[in-house]
């Protein structure tokens, strides 16, 4: 009886530290706490029709630190600085990093829009249970990162072909050489100007190299996660397509060659089935997918439209190559948040370049995927999709 009561108690004791954790981490930071450091030397803002994605910064960030003693600290809004990092810093040593990508447009109207931001918000709460670090209430994020555009409106380009880039950042401080979860952690979001992937109108095709020798994701791993890890593996892969003469990767996987992704993109195909049907296919969310907002997008508009199936389903090197040679392939494209759509011209698979007729044939749907998304992003066309913030 004793040694089942001190069983109870200590199972009770466990329950309760564990819900006592729970509490902890469901807690979050607020917005309404926000602390705003206004920078006093703003500088000039770039000129947009040469922008280098991810090289220009704005004048603020936010930063929102945690700590295991003391919880979340209220958000900063603070002028745009380095970090200052104790050199064990998980994030240093084992990649204890996750990250996001969105946009601000300004709109034909002035107003300044975000693209689904709690998709994007939704994926970072994803990738911090999977990184061990403590959660946080999205709405609230969403707020700060609202304001922080606020802020630096001015920011946000003056132009229908350029946009605001977002990169929220989550990392793990903890300062010791430990591989455990981090006891200090924090968020901080930087901003800057991107101009456009394509000139208007005219869209450029991208060769890929397919190589199975390379694999980015795979089952159990963090593929479907924005983890910084993820990506780092892939640099050596991208100097060694552009070493062969391609432009970007198309990540292969499996004994069967699947087709998982394209760079840093979901992949689409528009085709005609073995059924004689059109059928715009995407590989499923199996866990080495990364879940695009892009992709979601594209996948609800199709689906809206009703004018050709439209499949999340894997598909193999040898079914792509088959409907190549059978001329059953309309358009292979690229879809994320820098581009909307990147249409696909050729693919260098097992030394043999195949010639893929995206541009042949318009691209009529990468080119309406396109304008759809942009006229909703820059408020061309009125959408619950794209809330305004200023
Ligand atoms: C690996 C990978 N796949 C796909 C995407 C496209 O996702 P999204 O449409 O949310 O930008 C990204 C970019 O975030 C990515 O890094």
């Amino acid at each position: 009886m004793a040694a089942l009561q001190t069983a109870l108690s200590g199972r009770l004791t466990q329950a309760l530290s564990l819900s006592k954790g729970s509490l902890r981490f469901a807690s979050s930071f607020k917005a309404s706490d926000l602390v705003i450091e206004h920078n006093k030397a703003c500088r000039p803002k770039p000129d947009t029709s040469n922008l280098v994605f991810g090289k220009q910064f704005s004048d603020h960030m936010l930063i929102i630190n945690w700590s295991e003693a003391d919880g979340w600290e209220a958000p900063q809004i603070k002028p745009f600085q380095n970090l200052s990092l104790h050199p064990a810093s998980s994030a240093l040593h084992y990649s204890v990093e996750l990250f996001e990508g969105m946009k601000a447009f300004r709109g034909v109207d002035n107003h300044i829009r975000l693209f689904r931001p709690m998709l994007n918000m939704d994926r970072m709460h994803r990738s911090t249970e999977r990184s061990c670090l403590p959660l946080f209430d999205k709405g609230e994020l969403l707020e700060c990162i609202k304001k922080l555009v606020e802020v630096d409106q001015e920011w946000v380009p003056y132009s229908q072909d350029a946009s605001l880039y977002i990169r929220p950042t989550y990392i793990g401080t903890e300062p010791s050489l430990g591989v455990s979860r981090a006891g200090n952690a924090m968020i901080f979001v930087i901003v800057g100007p991107v101009g456009p992937y394509f000139t208007t109108g005219s869209f450029n095709p991208v060769s890929l190299l397919a190589d199975p020798s390379f694999v980015r994701s795979w089952k159990g791993g963090v593929g479907a996660y924005k983890m910084g890890g993820n990506y780092s593996p892939t640099i050596m892969v991208q100097h060694e397509a552009l070493r062969r003469g391609c432009q970007q990767v198309l990540w292969l996987y499996g004994e069967d060659e699947e087709i998982t992704e394209v760079g840093t993109m979901n992949l689409f195909i528009y085709m005609t089935n073995t059924d004689g049907e059109r059928e715009l296919v995407t590989p499923p969310l199996d866990g080495i997918i990364l879940p695009g907002v892009t992709r979601q997008s594209l996948l609800e508009l199709a689906r809206g439209w009703g004018e050709f199936q439209v499949t999340e389903r894997k598909m193999t090197m040898k079914e792509l190559l088959q409907a190549l040679d059978e001329g059953r392939i309309l358009e292979v494209f690229g879809a994320g948040t820098a581009c909307v759509v990147s249409p696909v011209g050729s693919l260098l698979y097992r030394g043999k370049t195949y010639e893929i007729p995206t541009m042949q044939n318009g691209p009529y749907l990468a080119k309406r995927f396109h304008k759809e998304l942009s006229d909703i992003q820059y408020g061309r066309q009125p959408s619950e999709w794209a809330p305004i913030v200023v």
